[in-house]
């Protein structure tokens, strides 16, 4: 259930102080990740929020994204396409640059990354400021593909990022 979720996203996330900037409270959700119970939920709760057959691939974001997309796409038998930072991708991508939380960065994805209306679930571990997820979903659509919907497993809320993807939603296995 969206609770149970929410209450075990909590108890796997640690809040690491001033990373990587003094000031900056980093939710690190390794301990998520490294625990195969926990884990195993958390892709199962996702795939079953959305539906396996409401999508046909799934978009991860570099790089603590392409952890859950993986794991998604091999519980539902469907690919991955990485959404990655500049320079990485070897063949003609589509590039957005956005404003981080702390600094600025681009995203990119091959051109080819998708068959025309292909449907993908995106995927990332945190939306702070939302400027990553935008970046990415404004990709998926310039390549041909269309958004089947975009989950996280943690929303800081205060960072704005669901008011910056509007009217596009987010589903979030836990909102802080
Ligand atoms: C983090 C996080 C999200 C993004 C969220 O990634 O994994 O992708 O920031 O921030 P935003 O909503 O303010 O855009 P990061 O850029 O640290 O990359 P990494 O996973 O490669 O370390």
């Amino acid at each position: 259930s969206g609770p149970a979720m929410a209450r075990l996203v909590a108890s796997r996330v640690l809040d690491v102080p001033d990373f990587p900037k003094p000031d900056v409270l980093f939710k690190d959700l390794m301990p998520l990740f490294a625990d195969g119970v926990a884990f195993r939920a958390v892709v199962d709760g996702i795939v079953e929020h959305h539906g396996r057959d409401s999508f046909d691939v799934v978009v991860g974001i570099e790089a603590r994204g392409f952890v859950v997309a993986a794991a998604i796409a091999y519980a539902t038998g469907k690919g991955v396409v990485p959404v990655r930072k500049a320079g990485k991708l070897p063949r003609a991508a589509y590039a957005e640059s956005y404003a981080l939380e702390y600094g600025e960065a681009t995203l990119e994805v091959h051109q080819d990354a998708f068959t025309a209306g292909q449907r993908a679930l995106v995927v990332d571990d945190v939306l702070a400021t939302g400027g990553t997820a935008r970046a990415t979903l404004d990709l998926v659509e310039r390549a041909g593909g269309t958004v089947a919907g975009f989950t996280v497993l943690l929303e800081l809320s205060f960072l704005g990022g669901r008011e910056r993807l509007s009217p596009r939603g987010v589903h979030a296995l836990l909102t802080v």
